[in-house]
């Protein structure tokens, strides 16, 4: 049985991931910087829950001891928005959103390489507007574009364990419930910048996640799930 650790695996993309890997048959460790959801979660899944934090290395070491016996896939879909223009930059906020995408992924690789099975893989989580930029995007897109280039790099460092992105566009799942009645002009206008008509569904990206878990021979990817949407002028 394989067995996936799901970082940020306690609520929305990252508690499906680990849903449907508890479906499919994995050994599923829910990761949460939050232990008491990532519990309640692997509660319910049959999955064991490890406390890990992006934005706090020592957490990622500790995980790495406790999941020594070995690891197959590790899929990591933290982020930390920053949603501001240049100007009103918060120097804390805008690194602490490069920790949660980029070095957060590339410090799990650190601590995860010795104990990755040569024919595993991890996935990190880019999104579209790292490659649509528009204002008050800046920092996401800047964290989302340098997302590709760590699963890029990071693939040639861990070879042969398998190292590629998943970059969403805008998907139902769950994070936006916060906009309250906001979310469905979001939704509609994301629908309407597609090539497909529709906004993704949480299903949407999980298939995609775990094909790319089997997909032996992709490395160092980049799958863009957003229905054609970097593609479509506005
Ligand atoms: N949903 C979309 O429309 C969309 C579009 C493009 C890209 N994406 C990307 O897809 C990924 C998942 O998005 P989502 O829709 O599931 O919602 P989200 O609200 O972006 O989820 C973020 C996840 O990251 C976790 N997280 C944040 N900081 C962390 C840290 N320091 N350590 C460990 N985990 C941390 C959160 O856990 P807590 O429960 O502890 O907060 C949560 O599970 C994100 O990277 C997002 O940027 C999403």
């Amino acid at each position: 049985m394989e067995r996936i650790l799901v970082i940020g695996g306690a609520r929305a993309l990252g508690a499906a991931v680990a849903r449907r890997a508890a479906k499919d048959g994995y050994d599923v460790v829910v990761g949460a910087r939050g232990l008491a959801a990532a519990d309640v979660l692997a509660r319910e899944i049959g999955a064991t829950a490890v406390r890990v934090d992006l934005q706090d290395e020592s957490t990622l070491a500790a995980a790495a001891e406790l999941l020594k016996d070995g690891i197959d896939h590790i899929v990591m879909t933290g982020s930390a928005p920053h949603d501001v223009r240049a100007t009103e930059l918060d120097r804390d906020k805008l690194l602490a959103a490069f920790t949660a995408k980029v070095v957060g992924p590339m410090l799990v690789a650190k601590h995860f390489a010795p104990v990755l099975r040569p024919t595993g893989s991890m996935v990190l989580f880019s999104g579209v507007v790292g490659w649509r930029p528009a204002l008050g995007s800046l920092v996401k897109g800047v964290t989302n574009g340098a997302v590709e280039y760590a699963a890029r790099h990071l693939a040639a460092d861990l070879a042969p364990v398998r190292v590629n992105a998943v970059s969403p566009g805008v998907v139902d799942s769950g994070t936006w419930d916060r906009l309250g009645d906001e979310k469905t002009g979001l939704l509609g206008k994301s629908a309407a910048g597609t090539f497909v008509g529709r906004y993704g569904e949480t299903d949407d990206v999980v298939d995609t996640v775990m094909w790319l878990l089997g997909a032996g021979f992709v490395s160092g990817e980049t799958i863009h799930i957003e229905g054609g949407a970097r593609h479509k002028s506005a």
